[in-house]
Formats: structure tokens, C-alpha cells, sequence
């Protein structure tokens, strides 16, 4: 393992590995490698893991971990795909770890078109192989469907101004064209918010382009079923739609029913501490979930 400065900073990792509780001969599998920084951090403590794969659908992390990681197995896919591949193949882990949504990178590149703050194509795809982007989205969508993205996936209440001020200035191509578009639908009388007006489009936008919660509901059940007896689940979410889906997943699949195959190790999310948030603000709105897999069932 080549050791590099890290580009990426993970959030919770104490957490992490308190949750996945490592140990040698483990086999584990990373949905959202990254940069490797969990995952890194997880070989570290078992010593000796007998199977390490590493999962990202963005081409630079995924080069990023072929340097870093050198012969482990290395899947360039979604998750949702990559976890119906595994699974078919009958493989079994007893570690599994989802640390969800975009990386610092996503978010610092401003040809990568994921911030507002950087002025960049309207591209926002983690994968770029794939062919929709913000701007097909922005350009083609009809005012009801951008409507219905941004208040679904952005929670926007403004959802249906702001999808009338962007039809109306179509043909978009930047993101600060876009920011700008939507902080024009701020009457001066409201003043600076704390957040900038963009922020949620921002966020509904990348969430459609990646087709994230899909992405997170069709995986959970494919996850349950790729863990070992005893195999722990921990997933990390940066918003809310992310963790109601996970919240739900575990309310209906672990507890006390004969028929559950998981138990929960976390009963409330765990949130980042106090210095974290300081050192690595993303770690604000990290929240963790965690399970196992129950090692023998009763039935009846
Ligand atoms: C928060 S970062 C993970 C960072 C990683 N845990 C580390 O320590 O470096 C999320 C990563 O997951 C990837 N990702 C997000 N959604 C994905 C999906 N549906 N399938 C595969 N990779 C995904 C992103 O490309 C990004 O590299």
C-alpha cells in the first residue's frame, strides 16, 4: 500500500472502526472508496485482511486507489451494479462500509460543476462515462419535472420560482450562470440568508444527475444479503432523504422479528464530535448507521 498524503479527509473514522470492529482474516468491502482513507484506516487495524474490494464510480478515485492500493480488487462501477455483481457471485463480507455522497474532490474541482461557489460546466456527474448532466437536466427538463427535482430531492420550497427563472433563461452552461439565475429570485427585502439561495438546487441537481437514493434504495437490501453472519453494516449519510432510506431500511429489517436478519448497533445515528467539525466541516452533517448480520436465526 503506497501511503500519500491524503486529498480527501474521511469523516468519523474512530467511528467507523469502532462499528466494523476489524479484525485479521476479515473480508471487506468498501462501496465508496474513495480515496481510500477508511479503508486505509481499516487494513491498518486488522493487520491481515483476507479480501479487500474497493468500489467507486469516479474514474480519478478509483486511479487514485489502483496507486494507493496496488493489487487489491478494484471495481470502477455504481454501487447498485457492483453489489448485483457480488452478490450473484455468491461473495460474502464481513465488513461493509457506505460512506455516501461526493468527496472533497467533487466538490473543490471546478470543472466537476458540483459547486456554486466555483464557477464550472454544469456537469455535477461523479462518473463520467455516464452521458446525463446538470445541464441536459437544466435544458431539457419541463418546468413540472424541475419543479419536482428540486422540491424532491432539494427539499426547495421556492422550487416552483426557481424552475420558472431557469426555463426562461435557458440555454444554461456554468454554475455561477445558474447560482446567479437563482439568487435573482430572492427579492432584496429578505437580505442575505445564512445559507446561499443555491444550495438546494445544487444539492437536488447532483442527487438526480447521480440518481443517488435510487442508487441507495435498490443497494440496502443487496447489502443485508452480501454481509457473513455477524458481518457488520455501517453507512454514513450527508443529508436527510439519504438517512430516512437507511433509518428505514433498518427499522423493517433489524430488531426483534423472528424474521429479521440484522440487529442494530446503533440505535440513534452517531454524529461527528465537536473538533472533527472544526477540523473537517463536512463531517457536520455525517450521520452513521450501523448493523449486523444476526448469526443464527429461529424461526417460528
Ligand atoms: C464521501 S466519498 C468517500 C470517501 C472515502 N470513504 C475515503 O475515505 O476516501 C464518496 C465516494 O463515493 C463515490 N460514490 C458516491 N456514490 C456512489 C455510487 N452510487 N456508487 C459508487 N461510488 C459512489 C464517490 O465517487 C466518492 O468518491
Amino acid at each position: 500500500m503506497n501511503d500519500k498524503a491524503p486529498i480527501h479527509t474521511p469523516v468519523m473514522v474512530q467511528e467507523v472502526l469502532t462499528y466494523l470492529s476489524p479484525s485479521k482474516g476479515d473480508k471487506y468491502l468498501d462501496l465508496t472508496a474513495g480515496y481510500g482513507g477508511h479503508a486505509s484506516a481499516v487494513a491498518d487495524v486488522a493487520g491481515k485482511l483476507e479480501q479487500m474490494t474497493l468500489v467507486d464510480r469516479d474514474s480519478s478515485a478509483v486511479a487514485a486507489l489502483t496507486e494507493r492500493f496496488g493489487a487489491v480488487e478494484i471495481l470502477h462501477d455504481d454501487f447498485a451494479a457492483a453489489s448485483e455483481k457480488l452478490a450473484s457471485a455468491g461473495r460474502s463480507y464481513d465488513m461493509i462500509l457506505a460512506d455516501l455522497g461526493a468527496s472533497s474532490l467533487h466538490l473543490d474541482e471546478a470543472g466537476r460543476g458540483f459547486s456554486f461557489t466555483r464557477s464550472g460546466p454544469l456537469d455535477m456527474r461523479m462518473d463520467p462515462r455516464q452521458e446525463l448532466t446538470a445541464a441536459h437536466l437544466l435544458n431539457h427538463s419541463d418546468e413540472q419535472e424541475l419543479g419536482r427535482i428540486l422540491r424532491q430531492y432539494g427539499e426547495e420550497q421556492r422550487a416552483r420560482v426557481i424552475a420558472k427563472a431557469i426555463i426562461a433563461a435557458r440555454p444554461l452552461t456554468s454554475t455561477d450562470q445558474l447560482a446567479q439565475i437563482i439568487e435573482n429570485t430572492v427579492p432584496k427585502r429578505f437580505g442575505r440568508k445564512r445559507i446561499h439561495p443555491a444550495t438546494k438546487t445544487f444539492q437536488a441537481l447532483r442527487i438526480a444527475v447521480n440518481d443517488e437514493l435510487n442508487q441507495l434504495s435498490r443497494s440496502l437490501p443487496l447489502w443485508g444479503g452480501l454481509l457473513a453472519p455477524g458481518g457488520r453494516l455501517v453507512v454514513i449519510s450527508f443529508h436527510s432523504l439519504e438517512d430516512r432510506i437507511v433509518k428505514q431500511y433498518f427499522k423493517e429489517n433489524a430488531g426483534d422479528r423472528y424474521d429479521a436478519e440484522l440487529t442494530l448497533l446503533t440505535k440513534k445515528p452517531i454524529t461527528a464530535g465537536p473538533d472533527e467539525i472544526v477540523s473537517n466541516p463536512r463531517a457536520r452533517s455525517a450521520k452513521l448507521r450501523a448493523a449486523a448480520k444476526i448469526k443464527t436465526k429461529t424461526k417460528g
